[in-house]
C-alpha cells in the first residue's frame, strides 16, 4: 500500500512513517544487514530523535522494527552513532553481543552505550552512561575493532573546532584520546560529522589505504550537506593524511550530487566488503521536501573501493552493491550499438512502477563536445545530463526537474569529474520516483540527486553536438 503514496521510493529504505536522517548504527551479523536511522516517529520533521531500525539479508528489502530500537531517556536525545560486533566479550555485554555507541544530545552531547544480546531485537542502555564526555560539542561515534593494535578504535566529530579525535579502548567504557585530525585540512565551511575510519586495497596494485569519512554541513560543492574524505595512512594512534605533489591535502568527495549526506559504512560485512549508504537529502531544504508522512530516504547500497587517478592521487570509487543486479527486470529497451547526433533519439522509460528504472549505456564520445541525455515528461518537466568529454565532466540539471520551488537552494546543476581511463564513458543510472542516482565509470563518480516530476519521466533522450557519438549496450531495465 505504500506503494502508492507520492514520491514514495519502490527501491530505496525509507521509514514506514516520520522523518529519518542520517543512516546509524549499521552492523552485518549473521547474514542480516542492520540499518538503523535517526528517526522521529512521531512527525515528518527533525524532532524526538530515536533509532529506527530496518533490517534485510540482502541489502534491497527491509523489515522494519515498528517502534523505535534506541529511545531517548534522561540524558538527551538519541543521535548517531556507530555499532560493532563483540566477538570476545571485551566489554561484558556477552559473547557477539552488538555493541552500540550514540550521542546523548541533551544540555550537551556526551557518548553513550547500548547492547543488543538478541540480534537487535531489543537493545540495553548501559548504566555507566556516559562513557566519554568533552567540554566542546562532539558526536557520532563510530567505532571498530583494530585486530594490530588489538584495540577498539573510536572516531569522534569534534564538530565545531572542525576536527575527529581519535580514542582507543580495551573494552569500549574507558576511552582514551589518542590525536586530533583534520584541523584546518579539506572544506571547513561548516560542522564536521558523521566520521568513519576503514583500510581498504588500492586497485591494481599491492598497497592499501584507509579512508577517513567526513561529512560536512554546509561547505558541500553545491551547498548545504556533502561527504568529503582523505586518503592516508593510520597507525592506530594517528591518521597521516596523503599529500599532492605541492604537500597540500586536496579535498575529495564521495558523492557529486546534491543528495548525499552523513554515509558510513556496515561494520562486519563479509567478504571483506566496505558497503556504505547515506541519507539522500541536504540539510538545506530535507525538512521543505513536497513528500508527506515520511521524510527522507537512504541511498543505494554501495561498495566503496580505492582507485588511482590520472593524476596519480588515490580516489574512493562507489560502485553499485552487487544484490543491486537482482532488481533488474525485463530490458525495454536493449540497442547494441547506435549513432548519437543533433537530432535526439528517443526511448521510453518503462510504464510500470511509475518509470522506475535502471539505464545502461557506454558512451564513445569521439570527437563530439557534449553528449546529452534528458529524462522528460509530457509536462516539460526534465533533468538533463550532459557529459563533455574535453572538460572530463558529467554535469546533472534538475533546474526544470519538477516541483522545485519549495526552497530556493533545491534548483541546481551540480557537476563531476568523470575520473575515466580514457574519453569513454559507462553509465549506470538508477531512476526511482523522486531520485536519481549516476554512477559512471564503475562508481568511479557518482551523483546522487533528489527530484520531484508532477508525473513521471516517460522518455530518455539522447544527443550530441558537433558530430556524432556512439552509444553502446544501450539498456534500459524496468525494476522488479
Ligand atoms: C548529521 C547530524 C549528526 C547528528 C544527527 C542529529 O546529519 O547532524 O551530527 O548526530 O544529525 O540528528
Amino acid at each position: 500500500t505504500t506503494n502508492r503514496e507520492k514520491y514514495r521510493p519502490i527501491y530505496h529504505h525509507t521509514p514506514i512513517y516520520g522523518w529519518m536522517n542520517d543512516p546509524n548504527g549499521m552492523v552485518y551479523k549473521d547474514g542480516v544487514w542492520h540499518l538503523c536511522y535517526q528517526w522521529n516517529p512521531y512527525g515528518s520533521k527533525w524532532q524526538n530523535l530515536s533509532w529506527g531500525q530496518s533490517t534485510s539479508r540482502d541489502l534491497i528489502h527491509w523489515d522494519h522494527q515498528l517502534n523505535p530500537a534506541v529511545e531517548p531517556d534522561g540524558l538527551g536525545m538519541i543521535f548517531s552513532g556507530s555499532s560493532a560486533i563483540d566477538t570476545a566479550n571485551s566489554a561484558g555485554f556477552g559473547k557477539d553481543a552488538i555493541v552500540t555507541m550514540y550521542t546523548s544530545a541533551g544540555t550537551s552531547q556526551i557518548q553513550s552505550l547500548a547492547w543488543s544480546d538478541d540480534n537487535g531485537a531489543t537493545y540495553n542502555k548501559y548504566p555507566g552512561n556516559p562513557v566519554i564526555t568533552l567540554e566542546s560539542e562532539a558526536r557520532d561515534p563510530n567505532m571498530f575493532w583494530n585486530d594490530e593494535t588489538k584495540l577498539w578504535t573510536l572516531v569522534l566529530a569534534h564538530a565545531l573546532d572542525h576536527e575527529m579525535l581519535i580514542f582507543t579502548s580495551p573494552d569500549m567504557k574507558e576511552w582514551t584520546l589518542k590525536s586530533a585530525f583534520g584541523k584546518g585540512l579539506g572544506s571547513q565551511d561548516g560542522v564536521w560529522e558523521c566520521p568513519d575510519l576503514f583500510e581498504l586495497p588500492v586497485e591494481g596494485s599491492d598497497e592499501s589505504k584507509w579512508v577517513l569519512l567526513c561529512n560536512i554541513n554546509p561547505g558541500g560543492p553545491f551547498g548545504g550537506s556533502a561527504t568529503q574524505y582523505f586518503i592516508g595512512d593510520f597507525d592506530g594512534t594517528t591518521f597521516a593524511p596523503d599529500r599532492d605533489a605541492s604537500g597540500n591535502v586536496p579535498t575529495k568527495w564521495m558523492d557529486y550530487g546534491k543528495d548525499h549526506y552523513a554515509t558510513v559504512s556496515f561494520s562486519n560485512a563479509p567478504d571483506n566488503r566496505r558497503t556504505v549508504i547515506g541519507w539522500m537529502s541536504n540539510w538545506q531544504y530535507a525538512a521543505e521536501v513536497p513528500t508527506m508522512q515520511f521524510r527522507s530516504a537512504n541511498t543505494l547500497p554501495r561498495e566503496v573501493g580505492l582507485f588511482k587517478g590520472n593524476d596519480g592521487q588515490i580516489y574512493a570509487s562507489s560502485a553499485p552493491s552487487p544484490e543491486l543486479l537482482s532488481l533488474r527486470g525485463k530490458a525495454v529497451t536493449d540497442v547494441k550499438s547506435i549513432k548519437a547526433g543533433t537530432k535526439a533519439r528517443n526511448y521510453n522509460l518503462p510504464s510500470v512502477n511509475d518509470g522506475a528504472c535502471e539505464i545502461v549505456m557506454d558512451i564513445e564520445p569521439g570527437r563530439t563536445s557534449d553528449v546529452t541525455l534528458t529524462l522528460s515528461n509530457h509536462k516539460g518537466e526534465k533533468v538533463m545530463m550532459a557529459y563533455n568529454p574535453v572538460e572530463e565532466t558529467m554535469s546533472f540539471d534538475r533546474r526544470e526537474s519538477g516541483v522545485t520551488d519549495f526552497s530556493q537552494d533545491f534548483p541546481a546543476v551540480t557537476v563531476s569529474p568523470t575520473f575515466g581511463k580514457d574519453s569513454r564513458l559507462s553509465l549506470r543510472i538508477f531512476i526511482d520516483r523522486s531520485s536519481i542516482e549516476v554512477f559512471g565509470n564503475d562508481g568511479r563518480f557518482v551523483m546522487t540527486n533528489l527530484v520531484f516530476p508532477t508525473t513521471p519521466y516517460t522518455t530518455l533522450s539522447l544527443s550530441a553536438d558537433n558530430g556524432k557519438a556512439k552509444i553502446n549496450n544501450l539498456k534500459i531495465y524496468t525494476i522488479k
